[in-house]
């Protein structure tokens, strides 16, 4: 499992008793046992650049977007590795936002990430495309639950396009409401979705 140890050295927020490791009985909770699974380092943030580009395109974030992401809130962005390679990844901030008003500008997870606060909001999770369908992102949900817990979070919470709806549905998320406005996406439907950390 990655060294959580390193969570000490990330960031600038004051620390909020989150333990050195993930717990022994956290490799079980895995759907891919060779999967290794931590917060993602400074160095990390170029390849997980590269993998956003290959997965959003144009669209995805940029260096700038995802270093200040990284830095906002580190515990809470996590990269998942096979044999060292960066398979999968999950952004996330704290915060006290109840969807679905929404005002999609760049700095609003950094101006509205608190430590403290209830909900856990997952920006993005994204799998190499040829890792799909393994379990990656599963583990991905399953360790970002667990950040959650030790932060206090009460609740994940999501904006999933409708196609990925599954993925949360399998990992005990429920839909909450639509959100058609959330991004300019043509064809596509979004939906807010929840899973409780109680
Ligand atoms: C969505 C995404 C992260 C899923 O990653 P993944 O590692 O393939 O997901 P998992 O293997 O953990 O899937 C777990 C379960 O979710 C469901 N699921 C995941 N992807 C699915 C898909 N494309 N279609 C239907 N069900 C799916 C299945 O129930 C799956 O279990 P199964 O494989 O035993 O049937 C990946 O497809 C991706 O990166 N997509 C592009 C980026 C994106 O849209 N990100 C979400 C931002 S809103």
């Amino acid at each position: 499992m990655g060294g959580y140890a390193s969570l000490f050295n990330i960031g600038s927020q004051s620390f909020f008793e989150v333990p050195k490791d993930f717990p022994a009985e956290f490799d079980s909770l895995l759907r891919a046992p060779d999967l290794e699974i931590g917060p993602a380092s400074y160095e990390d943030i170029a390849e997980i650049y590269r993998l956003e580009n290959e997965i959003e395109g144009d669209d995805g974030a940029d260096l700038v977007t995802l270093t200040a992401r990284w830095r906002m809130f580190g515990a809470g962005f996590l990269t998942a590795r096979q044999d060292g390679c960066l398979v999968g990844y999950i952004e996330s901030c704290l915060w006290d936002r109840r969807l679905p008003s929404f005002e999609a500008q760049p700095d609003c997870f950094s101006s509205q990430h608190r430590i403290g606060a209830e909900t856990l909001y997952i920006i993005f999770i994204g799998v190499a495309a040829d890792c799909r369908r393994r379990g990656v992102a599963s583990s991905l949900l399953a360790a970002i639950s667990w950040v959650g817990r030790c932060y206090g979070a009460r609740r994940l919470q999501a904006v999933s396009r409708d196609h990925v709806m599954p993925l949360y549905e399998a990992a005990d998320f429920l839909p909450v409401t639509a959100m058609p406005d959330f991004l300019p996406e043509p064809a596509v439907n979004f939906m807010l979705m929840e899973h409780s950390l109680l």
